[in-house]
């Protein structure tokens, strides 16, 4: 039996005081008791606020990042033990633009995976290819390679993790995979997963990120192997990310 699916926002590094207050006034309003699990991954600096302001509520706090080191001198970096400290219950990990724009490598986003997990923290592990690997075929190997190394260094927990198929192409652009080529790339990590948790394959979500918005939500999260949405731009606007979390019920 399948979980529930998860709608997590990714507020990337927007966000202020007074804006997270209404946006988050207007999503717990709006939201009423989903039947799907939804998170918020805000900025670290706004982690207190939003613990406050979803405390008694179903919705999570989630982060965008963590260090795979548990402390000392990293300048500029949190700790699982921070998230800890404010409650936060998932960890994007491997985001496209920490692989891309930090120089991230496989190793390291698989480290980070097993610092949160061995705090009960869910990783949120992101997997996409470019485009100019897409057009060279190698989508497969792509998502393959990078979901592998966290099965290598998770394989006892990995039944724990949520996967992101987040094809860097649609990140932010507007274009949005197919349903029909979301549920293939999804279907492979299925696999994939399967050979190494067969048990446990079916109860893993693999959510899909990159482009979803209120209009095309409906018809990713009604393909079988799509398990929820990690939502970028639409996150930040409440009815936006209020109709995916109902597409999702
Ligand atoms: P957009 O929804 O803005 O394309 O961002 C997707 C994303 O990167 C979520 O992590």
């Amino acid at each position: 039996m399948r979980k529930k699916q998860l709608i997590a926002g990714n507020w990337k590094m927007n966000g202020g005081l007074a804006a997270n207050q209404i946006l988050i006034d207007a999503l717990l309003q709006g939201m009423g008791s989903p039947a799907c699990d939804v998170a918020l991954c805000v900025p670290a600096p706004y982690f207190s606020q939003v613990q406050a302001l979803l405390s008694g509520t179903s919705t999570a706090l989630g982060a965008q990042d963590v260090s795979a080191q548990l402390q000392g001198a990293f300048t500029g970096e949190q700790s699982v033990s921070m998230l800890c400290d404010f409650g936060v219950r998932y960890a994007i990990v491997g985001h496209s633009e920490r692989r891309q724009l930090h120089g991230e490598t496989d190793e390291l986003v698989a480290a980070k995976a097993s610092a949160v997990l061995g705090k009960g923290i869910t990783p949120i592990v992101c997997v996409g290819e470019t485009l100019a690997q897409r057009e060279a075929g190698h989508t497969e190997a792509v998502v393959k390679h990078q979901l592998a190394a966290v099965i290598h260094a998770n394989g006892h927990c990995i039944s724990e993790i949520v996967v992101a198929y987040e094809p860097v192409w649609a990140i932010g652009t507007g274009v949005t995979a197919s349903p029909d080529q979301a549920q293939a790339v999804h279907a492979m990590l299925r696999a994939q997963l399967r050979h190494a948790a067969s048990e446990h394959a079916n109860d893993i979500r693999i959510i899909y990120g990159g482009s979803m918005n209120a209009a095309n939500a409906g018809e990713l999260l009604a393909q079988a192997d799509i398990d929820g949405g990690l939502i970028g731009g639409a996150s930040l606007k409440a009815p936006d990310f209020l109709k995916i979390i109902a597409a999702a019920c």
